[in-house]
């Protein structure tokens, strides 16, 4: 990807371990009626002032992606992937094998370190191997305790108290955290945790911000469009 655009926002939905193949077409059946009538929508992907990242659960991503078609500056990403390259290992699914697929991968979130303890040693080998394979991390922190590595290219800042809960974190805490961790130069940053049509315009509004990394919001189709509307 080609990052030059420092006016482009970047809106990630992150659907979790959520949805059947079912649900998922629906939602992009309602996703793209909504955005193909919504001019604010078109006119920012167009250009350039908006990219969209779906995140589903890794089985949906291939048919989902068929079913969206190419379309200028929507994508998709994976909520994780491996920390080994390939072989012998049942059950993981690879940044090789996500490659051809995503453009995009959600590394390091606070669910995995904190309910799947996932470890500093397995996250550096997973940005590691998406850089390898031309899928860009979008690395999750907690706060200031999390290590922000050089080969990430988005640090996405999600306080935990503040995911699903609602209770989104006020924008000049956000900013302050931003100037604490040590983000290397051309690094994006993105905020998440309660984000929803109502309060994202704060966030948005700042050019320290480039971001908005969505859980809940984003499983409707409707509610996650209507964060779309305000970029
Ligand atoms: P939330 O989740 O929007 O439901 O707070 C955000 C996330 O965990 O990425």
């Amino acid at each position: 990807m080609n990052y030059n655009d420092i006016t482009m926002k970047y809106v990630i939905a992150n659907w979790k371990a959520n949805k059947t193949l079912e649900e998922a077409q629906a939602w992009i059946k309602e996703f793209i009626r909504i955005i193909e009538a919504d001019s604010n929508i078109l006119m920012s992907l167009e250009e350039n002032r908006l990219t969209v990242v779906i995140a589903p659960t890794h089985p949906l991503i291939y048919p989902l992606k068929e079913m969206l078609g190419e379309r200028k500056n929507i994508y998709f990403g994976s909520q994780d992937l491996s920390s080994v390259e390939e072989g012998s290992y049942t059950g993981e699914v690879t940044a090789k094998s996500l490659s051809s697929l995503i453009k995009f991968a959600l590394i390091g979130h606070s669910e995995r370190r904190n309910k799947l303890n996932e470890t500093e040693d397995l996250i550096g080998k997973k940005i590691d191997l998406s850089k390898k394979y031309n899928i860009d991390t979008i690395l999750c922190v907690r706060g200031t305790q999390d290590k922000v590595y050089e080969n990430a290219v988005f640090v996405a800042y999600e306080p935990v108290y503040a995911i699903g809960t609602g209770n989104n974190e006020d924008v000049s805490t956000v900013l302050k955290v931003r100037n604490e961790l040590s983000l290397k130069p051309g690094m994006k940053f993105i905020y998440g945790a309660s984000v929803d049509s109502n309060n994202c315009r704060e966030y948005l509004e700042k050019e320290e911000i480039d971001g908005l990394l969505v859980g809940t919001a984003s499983l409707d189709p409707t509610s996650f469009c209507s964060i779309l509307e305000k970029v």
